[in-house]
């Protein structure tokens, strides 16, 4: 793959960024950064733990942290960023800096919902989870396509199928 050094997946939580990233991985032979993982090794913590006693702000900055880390490395690698990386200008332009070839993958909603579970790293869908789900793509959908370079869908599509959509726009 020619130009920029990583392959970024961005999207929101439940699209599949980590299952495509680790296929993309093992494809294309590369490392892969998973910001949730990255912050829980860094910090021997669960994102919920630092959420809930910490707050949404300092788990936003480990956020920062671990991708500017990723991007930074100089192994071409693919990275699999968690759904809120869009939220911050800053993210937002070391996304656009040229190091990194960004793919959104995209879903709709209501796909969204049939696949995320309530609990574990997501402490934002304790509550209601569609309507949760529904305001957060309504928010971040122009953040997303504002770093995208490219849009892949991933409604009626095998994780095979989204791994080689990918690697056909990126290639
Ligand atoms: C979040 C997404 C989660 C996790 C945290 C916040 C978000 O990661 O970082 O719960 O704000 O969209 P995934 O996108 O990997 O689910």
């Amino acid at each position: 793959m020619n130009g920029p050094r990583h392959l970024v997946l961005v999207g929101m939580m439940g699209v599949g960024k980590s299952t495509v990233g680790r296929a993309l991985a093992a494809e294309l032979g590369r490392p892969l950064f998973d910001s949730d993982e990255m912050i829980e090794e860094r910090t021997g913590r669960t994102v919920r733990e630092i959420w809930i006693t910490d707050g949404e702000p300092a788990f936003r900055t480990l956020e920062t942290e671990v991708l500017l880390d990723a991007l930074a490395s100089s192994e071409p690698s693919v990275i699999a960023a968690a759904g809120g990386v869009v939220l911050s200008d800053a993210n937002r332009s070391a996304l656009q800096g040229g190091e990194a070839h960004v793919v959104w993958l995209r879903s709709e909603v209501e796909v969204l919902v049939d696949r995320v579970r309530n609990g574990g790293h997501r402490p934002l869908l304790d509550d209601d989870p569609e309507a949760a789900l529904r305001r957060l793509f309504d928010e971040r959908a122009p953040l997303y396509q504002e770093v995208a370079d490219a849009i892949v869908s991933v409604d009626n599509r095998s994780v095979s199928d989204v791994t080689k959509a990918v690697l056909r726009c990126c290639g």
